[in-house]
């Protein structure tokens, strides 16, 4: 049907005849000739069409946007000044001599090349979206980045193996997607939130070295880079510790990068601790590229008369920190509103500051509506450890350890953007020694940081039992640019000690024996020692691409509230359908299918 693709048509093909097959981009009518962009996959080229070929003519002349053409023509180069440099086939166009309209298209809900049409009315139409430059760009690029993965791993001796999909509820943090049975009535099914279960027990199995491009499905709450359902580049290990793999791991990240967008990472990748990252950044995904830093004052503040201050700073589950902001110094007023209203968002009650006129002139040299609360030893120390300098802002945060981190976390990134603060480059780096546990301070339990098969960094099911909030875990995550791209850890691979942590989790004997007891068995017929990683592949295209989504690097991805405009998933079944499942809806179906 065609001899070369729209976008690969150039000099070299000068005074040949091609067929090229593709939609039509824009007709334009000039003066008796006819114009039309034709598009495929590879690009654009012009196709001439003049009155001389009247019957290819009339046929141009009915041609609409997104129409499908067959076109046969000469290619010739462009008169002189007609050439689009812009474009890979600008030197050329095509002197259409055959038009054959494969189909005809309705006018689009919207053109290819306009910005701004609503996200709904893409994801709706997306076979349209799709047709887009910049969507085949990316969805080109996945493809390049799961080949480039692949083949890193299958060279690695990484054996790709499936898992299931309609399984056991595994547990990863997030509301599970139930699937009912019918075969067994009354029961379900849950998607896997990811298949850590069962590549655990595909170590146990001998397989050594496992990876799978696996679905994963969680109900949660959606934001630019989570979707209810994504994809992991999952991967499993025995008989590796946590450098080997880590080793293993960053060097394949980083031959991604340089064959795929010719980018070097560092080698290795620094690494920091769990401890570290939250003190100086407030997050345990710090974004290297901003170079401001939280700054504790917790002991300065214990004695202060400020209750705001003293309140958390002798409070052990308080912090109280500041912000050094660099010529900060020239925010308005306006402009500090707005910074007290973000921080809000994140729970914060307000947000201190002191400007800092200059710094050689003491107290006199600063300006805050907090200064008359601070003695002059606090303000000096304050000085000191923020190492401002004249025309700078320092903003405080004093709350619950978890507020000031979000918040002054939160804001960090925000002014790095806002001041033109970011540095134009990659910042990988590895995050470790994690809490096994964080106390839930609602129900005040004990969480699991990671899922709760992560092995403690002690073997001693006693020691984990003595001092749960101390113990830390042989955990490990990936940030890149602030984007947590991947996470994995060793897993616990005894029963008694396994069992441990399910009753530090508040999981009792019977719940544990009826939610996990294939793995508790499985552990006892001779499980080595072993562990993984995940990455998230949507999270990871999104930064290689540039795009400001993950929903911009799927090919159909959900809505925030989790649906598909396309399909109009999900949908009301019928009643015989319920039926035969042993569904019986609280509200009856609006429909009967
Ligand atoms: P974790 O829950 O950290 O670990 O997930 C691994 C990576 O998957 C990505 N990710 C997501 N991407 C898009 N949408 C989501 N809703 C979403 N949730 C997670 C993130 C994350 O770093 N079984 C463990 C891994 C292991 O221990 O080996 C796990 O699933 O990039
Ligand atoms: P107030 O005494 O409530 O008027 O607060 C004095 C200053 O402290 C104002 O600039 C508030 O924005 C700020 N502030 C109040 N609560 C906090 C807090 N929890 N953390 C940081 N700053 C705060």
């Amino acid at each position: 049907m065609r001899s070369h693709y729209c976008g690969e048509v150039n000099e070299t093909n000068l005074d040949q005849t091609v067929t090229l097959c593709g939609w039509v981009h824009r007709r334009r009518d000039h003066g008796g000739v006819i114009f039309i962009d034709l598009r495929d996959r590879e690009g654009l080229v012009q196709v001439v069409f003049d009155p001389d070929t009247e019957e290819t003519f009339a046929t141009a002349e009915r041609v609409r946007n997104e129409f499908v053409l067959q076109v046969s023509g000469r290619v010739r180069r462009r008169p002189e000044g007609t050439v689009n440099p812009d474009l890979a086939t600008g030197q050329v166009e095509v002197l259409g001599l055959e038009l054959n309209i494969l189909n005809r298209a309705e006018t689009p809900p919207f053109q290819i090349d306009e910005d701004d049409v609503q996200d709904e009315t893409r994801m709706r139409y997306r076979y349209i979206d799709l047709r887009r430059p910049e969507m085949q760009e990316r969805l080109r690029l996945r493809a390049r980045i799961t080949g480039q993965l692949r083949s890193y791993l299958d060279s690695n001796g990484f054996l790709d193996i499936e898992t299931p999909l309609l399984t056991r509820s595994t547990p990863e943090g997030a509301r599970d997607y139930l699937v009912p049975s019918r075969t067994h009535p009354g029961e379900f099914f849950a998607l896997p939130q990811s298949p850590q279960l069962f590549k655990q027990l595909l170590m146990m199995g001998g397989m050594d070295r496992y990876y799978q491009i696996a679905r994963c499905f969680r109900d949660e709450d959606l934001r630019a880079d989570r979707q209810p359902e994504f994809t992991q580049v999952d991967i499993e290990t025995a008989f590796l510790d946590e450098d080997t793999i880590m080793g293993l791991m960053e060097e394949m990240i980083r031959q991604l990068f340089e064959r795929v967008i010719d980018v070097a990472l560092p080698d290795p990748f620094p690494r920091m601790s769990y401890a570290e990252a939250m003190s100086r950044y407030g997050t345990d995904r710090p974004d290297l590229r901003i170079p401001l830093g939280l700054v504790d004052l917790g002991e300065l503040m214990t004695g202060v008369d400020f209750k705001v201050f003293a309140g958390p700073a002798n409070d052990p589950e308080g912090r109280v920190a500041c912000l050094r902001v660099p010529g900060g110094g020239s925010l308005s007023r306006k402009e500090i509103d707005d910074y007290t209203a973000f921080v809000g968002k994140y729970g914060a009650r307000g947000l201190a500051y002191i400007k800092v006129n200059e710094v050689q002139a003491g107290r006199e040299g600063l300006q805050s509506p907090i200064l008359k609360f601070l003695p002059d030893e606090v303000v000096s120390a304050i000085v000191e450890r923020t190492g401002v300098v004249d025309g700078d802002l320092i903003f405080f945060g004093a709350d619950r350890a978890s507020v000031v981190n979000e918040s002054l976390g939160a804001l960090r990134v925000r002014l790095g953007h806002d001041r033109g603060m970011v540095e134009d480059a990659w910042r990988p780096l590895w995050v470790v020694g994690f809490p096994m546990f964080e106390k839930d301070s609602r129900s005040k339990r004990w969480m699991a940081l990671h899922h709760p098969f992560t092995a403690p960094d002690s073997d001693d099911p006693r020691a984990l039992e003595e001092n749960p909030g101390g113990m830390l875990s042989r955990a490990y995550d990936m940030v890149l640019n602030g984007t947590e791209l991947g996470g994995g850890s060793i897993r616990i691979h005894r029963s008694d000690l396994q069992q441990a942590v399910f009753r530090l989790l508040g999981i009792s004997e019977e719940e544990a024996e009826e939610k996990f007891g294939f793995l508790l068995q499985a552990l006892k017929y001779g499980c080595p020692p072993h562990g993984g990683i995940a990455f998230g592949l949507d999270r990871l295209v999104m930064l290689m691409s540039g795009a400001s989504s993950i929903r911009e690097v799927m090919a159909f991805p959900k809505t925030q509230t989790a649906g598909c405009p396309l399909t109009q998933a999900p949908s009301a079944v019928g009643t015989g359908q319920l039926i035969e499942l042993g569904i019986h809806l609280r509200k009856p179906p609006p429909v009967d299918s």
